[in-house]
């Protein structure tokens, strides 16, 4: 930082592609910190270190950063923070950071509040944390492969053309211009391609740059030749992409000064400052809107994925239950999440991986929305507590994410009050028939006013889009987003309750958007929901007193779904067949 007379240094927890799970070459904020959560940014001074994370690290940063680290108490967005940091300290600040790893906005944001106070970012060549890291994994560089269109349901190519004709309709003259993707699951998504290398996710580096000229369809793929084996290079040969080094990125864009290049705002500093600025359209990101809407034979895949993932998850429950109450043994929330991990990976047959460290929490830990179990100082799950999982598997034919939470002693009156709640706000989403037009941010309102009704909520959002063997936080599409909610969009709904210090519950399911199938509602105007998961809602904490006739049915009916969908396949399970006919039977708390 001398050498660059810097006053601060930004080690933020993004790769250059702005992911949100990275390749261990790319923990530079784990390494520089020791920091294990999944977002928050590191501002070094010469003298300080803070460490500014949101609401769902805040406990765990303290117990994981030495004494040199300030944790700062931030929201998702750390900006705000720096800016105010900066602009209330002494003037001509030097602020150094890599271009590759900040947004083009967050950068045109702090640039915007700093500049009359004469402070400044310093766009260093090198990265500071690299040079010091002498042990630093090299970048995952594994041979991609080919995502079977019996998955995908559309062949690349039409991808390609689609997006080209998607920007086409949003631009007045699409000639000279065009488009650079640096979104990894876009690029993923628009290939029919699947890497191997970063952890969770299929995902590979490489960025798209995808010409918009009618007369001159260019596209070329940037990724390290390692990964393009034979059969790879002829479907990208047959595809008409062209394969280029992943590093020599930046000097084909400075090369290429006469054109326009659409970027989104989540691109990174460096890529938009390779191209003038007069040049540079920033617009929100096509490919994101396109992948959003699944087709018919992708939601098939997520159905069949959901179906693998539910038989893993019940068998786990099952194995849970009767360790802990038939057995009567003791298992902390690591072996928990283990046994769930071998489950999958027989449903998996080879494919299988997490879709993120899977949350597996007792007590306490479960008001931690994302509080993840360590080997050494996982909790023994505790009878008298919920115990609350949140994970899914990744298959061949989707992602999944599922969150249930069990008692496996006897309730109280709170905790079965607030499931019930929680159980509550789930069905209302998972029932709600909604106009076309309608956008999630205008449906979450549902999911809590059950629990507002009493004073209670959660501080997070009540689910997010998720992919077809891509990533688990995925689209444009959110209960927090004002995007309408169109056929294809999938969506989680997990509305949760929480008491800091003491327990949590959430109930988590995945949705697809259809269009209404109700007698008498006009199919073409109005909505509805499918479910996708197929895990049976755990009973023992409903207050019966408290579910309208129709909540009771819904629950109802749902168990016994599950167990149609389940039983078949567990034949040769009679432990798990036994429980899951004994929790979709009724039993009631009251
Ligand atoms: C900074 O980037 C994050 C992540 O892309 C985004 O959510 C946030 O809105 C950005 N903030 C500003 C001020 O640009
Ligand atoms: C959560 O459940 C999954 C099964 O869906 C299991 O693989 C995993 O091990 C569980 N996690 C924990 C921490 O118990």
């Amino acid at each position: 930082m001398r050498k660059y007379s810097l006053d601060y240094y930004l080690v933020p927890s993004e790769d250059a592609h702005n992911g949100e799970y990275i390749a261990d070459s790319d923990q530079r904020r784990r390494f520089i910190s020791g920091f294990t959560g999944s977002a928050g940014i590191a501002i070094i001074t010469l003298h300080s270190a803070f460490l500014s994370t949101d609401s769902r690290f805040w406990i765990q940063a303290r117990e994981e950063l030495d004494h040199n680290w300030i944790v700062v108490k931030s929201s998702y967005d750390w900006t705000g923070f720096l800016v105010d940091h900066i602009t209330g300290g002494p003037k001509g600040t030097r602020i150094g950071v890599d271009g590759r790893l900040v947004t083009y906005s967050n950068v045109t944001y702090i640039q915007s509040k700093i500049t009359n106070h004469k402070s400044e970012l310093v766009f260093l060549d090198e990265n500071l944390v690299d040079v010091i890291w002498k042990d630093r994994p090299s970048e995952p560089r594994e041979p991609l492969f080919v995502h079977d269109l019996v998955y995908a349901g559309e062949p690349a190519s039409s991808k390609l053309r689609r997006l080209r004709e998607r920007v086409r309709e949003d631009m007045t003259d699409s000639s000279n211009t065009a488009t650079i993707i640096t979104h990894l699951p876009s690029i993923a998504w628009l290939l029919n391609l699947r890497g191997s290398g970063i952890p969770y996710n299929p995902l590979f580096h490489a960025y798209l740059y995808i010409s918009l000229d009618k007369h001159n369809e260019e596209t070329i793929l940037f990724l390290d030749s390692s990964q393009a084996p034979p059969d790879i290079q002829t479907y990208l040969t047959n595809l008409h992409v062209e394969r280029m080094g992943y590093d020599e990125i930046w000097n084909f864009l400075s090369s290429k000064t006469d054109k326009t290049i659409i970027i989104t705002p989540k691109t990174s500093y460096a890529i938009s400052s390779q191209i003038p600025q007069e040049k540079c359209i920033v617009l929100p990101s096509f490919a994101e809107e396109l992948l959003s809407r699944k087709n018919s034979m992708e939601v098939d895949s997520l159905r069949k994925a959901y179906l693998k993932d539910g038989i893993a998850f019940t068998q786990f429950l099952a194995w849970l239950d009767s360790k802990l109450v038939s057995e009567n043994e003791d298992v902390t929330e690591f072996e928990a999440a283990e046994r769930l991990t071998e489950f999958r990976k027989t449903q998996g047959k080879g494919t299988y991986r997490d879709q993120k460290e899977p949350i597996s929490a007792s007590g306490p830990n479960a008001a931690l929305p994302h509080y993840v179990a360590k080997r050494d100082t996982a909790r023994v799950i505790d009878r008298n507590l919920p115990y609350l999982n949140d994970s899914g598997g990744q298959y061949l034919e989707g992602t999944c994410d599922t969150t249930r939470t069990v008692h496996l002693g006897t309730p109280d009156q709170a905790m079965s009050e607030a499931y019930t709640r929680v159980l509550q706000g789930h069905i209302a989403i998972s029932t709600a028939i909604f106009p076309i037009g309608t956008s999630g941010d205008q449906l979450d309102a549902l999911a809590r006013r059950p629990l507002w009704k009493n004073g209670l909520d959660y501080g997070h959002g009540t689910g997010h889009g998720f992919g077809t063997f891509l990533t688990v936080h995925e689209g444009i599409q959110s209960f927090s987003s004002n995007v309408p909610l169109a056929p294809g969009h999938v969506l989680t709904v997990e509305p949760g309750c929480y008491k800091e210090g003491k327990w949590g519950v959430r109930i988590e399911s995945a949705l697809v958007v259809t269009k209404a199938n109700i007698p008498g509602i006009d199919q073409e105007n109005w909505l509805q929901f499918e479910r996708l998961t197929v895990v049976p809602i755990h009973t023992r904490m409903v207050k019966w007193s408290m579910l309208t006739r129709a909540e009771k049915v819904w629950l109802e009916e749902h168990n016994q779904k599950c167990y149609e969908a389940l039983a078949p396949h567990l034949k040769n399970d009679k432990q798990t067949l036994r429980w899951l006919r004994r929790e979709v039977g009724v039993s009631d708390v009251d």
